[in-house]
């Protein structure tokens, strides 16, 4: 079958979060089941270098604003269509932000046009090909679903997927004429919310399926504590949601090979995984300590992440011995607490404030457990990649973090099942329990091993996943 991606990030290209990782790494699995996936992205500056060896297959003299062209081109495994429209897309700063943090003035008319090319290649299809279902990916490709509808022509079926109900692309309503969008779809049963335009409510109203990134967050979405003001319209679709839970790139994430590694390793050879370990010491400056472990936190810093609960417990993870290396970007308060208490502490508290993929991975490969403490995480990567390379996650019991982390618990313990750690609710008084059981549970080295070895060995590819989108496609055409 043929496939049309919308989205605004894929990996390793652009990439400010786990979407990039997904919509990067998910086509090359429905790939393996004879699917064709066009994954239509702005090109941004991180891709223009791709620009010269692509095919012009559309022209336009205008949209919204100046001209612009799609082009295809084969890159990294990956079919990529790239909205070139420099006035849009073509600028310094991130891909959503300006130079000074605030978002883009014009994103409404940067993700409103990606959306419309994204349902005119929906309904007219490009260079001779001819989508059989459009899959449209958060927020910024919310709008594909309605431009689809708007145009009274017969239409693929579309699919929404939800990779985060927080970020839901909300507008002026004034952009309903700017980006001419029907003013009988702006209403609560449409796309308005509460008078704005609401770009993902758009894509939940009027997409054929709707999909999330777990089954757990699938539920919890219907709840007003994580629906975010969305949950009255997710429950009257409640029949056409599903979750499905994210893989991750198993070439990309493997222990055995990463290049950002000291040393690789197996779940046969887990002694190498102690020189990343001195590795990641020795780069932030930290005493060493068989005795307790190092943990791992690379994250977004925000609330959802519960970042603030990591920076209430400090005490204890120093009081253990044990030692934290942090990687994250975010809200700057939370990257000051977190610089402020590497000064306070640096033979135990280490970090970095910025973003980098190499110090990613060797996080994973160095530490012994991953955080995430999250409030609420629809599927969450990190404990994925934890799971990979043997760093035990140490979770809150939410979201995609619930489906796939197996609670050391006594019962898992027995069974030798157990993968990692998890608390609840998400509260300071949780996370400085499952901190203690962690350090625990790792003086009990043989436990600890089987522990490894187990999470290393469990399903986290694209495999299963892959086949849930596939029945879903089939369910559809
Ligand atoms: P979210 O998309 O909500 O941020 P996920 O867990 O799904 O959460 O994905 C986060 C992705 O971003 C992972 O690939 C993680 O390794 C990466 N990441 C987060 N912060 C950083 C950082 N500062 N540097 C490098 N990679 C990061
Ligand atoms: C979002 C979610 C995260 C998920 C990712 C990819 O960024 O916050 O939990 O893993 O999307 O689906």
């Amino acid at each position: 079958m043929n496939i049309l991606f919308v989205a605004s990030e894929c990996s390793p290209f652009v990439k400010t979060g786990g979407l990039a990782d997904v919509i990067g790494s998910v086509p090359k699995a429905l790939e393996q089941l004879d699917h064709t996936i066009k994954i239509l992205l702005p090109a941004y500056p991180e891709l223009k270098g791709w620009l010269k060896h692509g095919d012009v297959l559309l022209e336009m003299e205008e949209l919204f604003g100046g001209p612009a062209r799609v082009l295809a081109v084969r890159a990294k495994g990956l079919n990529l269509l790239l909205l070139d429209a420099p006035h849009l897309y073509d600028r310094n700063g991130s891909i959503y932000l300006d130079e000074e943090g605030f978002d883009w003035e014009d994103n409404p008319i940067r993700f409103g046009a990606l959306s419309l090319i994204g349902a005119k290649i929906g309904l007219d299809g490009i260079g001779g090909w001819k989508p059989d279902i459009v899959h449209a990916h958060d927020w910024q490709a919310g709008l594909v679903p309605v431009y689809m509808k708007q145009s009274g022509r017969q239409a693929p079926p579309s699919i929404m997927t939800i990779h985060n109900i927080a970020f839901q692309g909300l507008f002026d309503g004034g952009v309903v004429e700017t980006l001419g969008l029907s003013h009988d779809m702006f209403n609560p049963d449409g796309f308005e919310y509460w008078g704005h335009a609401g770009f993902l409510k758009g894509g939940l109203a009027y997409a054929d399926k709707i999909t999330t990134v777990s089954p757990t967050y699938a539920h919890e979405l219907l709840t007003p504590e994580f629906g975010m003001g969305l949950e009255g319209l997710l429950k009257s679709r409640k029949s056409d949601l599903i979750g499905i839970l994210n893989g991750i790139d198993l070439s990309v994430w493997d222990p055995q090979e990463d290049p950002a590694l000291s040393k690789t390793y197996s779940p046969k050879s887990l002694k190498r995984k102690v020189a990343n370990r001195q590795w990641l010491e020795q780069e932030f400056g930290l005493v060493s300590n068989p005795e307790a472990p190092l943990f791992g936190l690379v994250s977004r810093l925000t609330t959802q992440k519960g970042v603030d609960l990591l920076l209430e417990i400090l005490p204890t993870i120093i009081e253990r011995g044990a030692r934290l290396v942090v990687l994250g970007a975010g809200d700057k308060k939370f990257e000051e607490a977190f610089t402020q208490a590497a000064s306070s502490s640096p033979d135990h508290i280490g970090v970095k404030v910025g973003y980098s993929e190499d110090l990613a991975h060797s996080i994973q490969g160095g530490a012994d457990a991953i955080l995430v403490p999250s409030r609420f995480e629809p599927c969450g990567l990190t404990q994925l990649y934890g799971l990979r390379y043997g760093t035990i996650p140490v979770v809150a019991h939410t979201g995609g973090l619930a489906d796939t982390v197996i609670d050391a618990n006594a019962a898992a313990l027995a069974t030798k099942c157990a993968t990692g750690i998890q608390f609840a609710p998400t509260t300071v008084e949780a996370l400085e329990l499952a901190i203690h059981r962690t350090c625990d549970l790792f003086l009990d080295s043989k436990r600890w091993k089987t522990m490894m070895r187990r999470a290393m060995t469990q399903e986290v590819g694209w495999n299963l996943s892959a086949e849930l989108y596939a029945d879903l496609y089939e369910s559809l055409v």
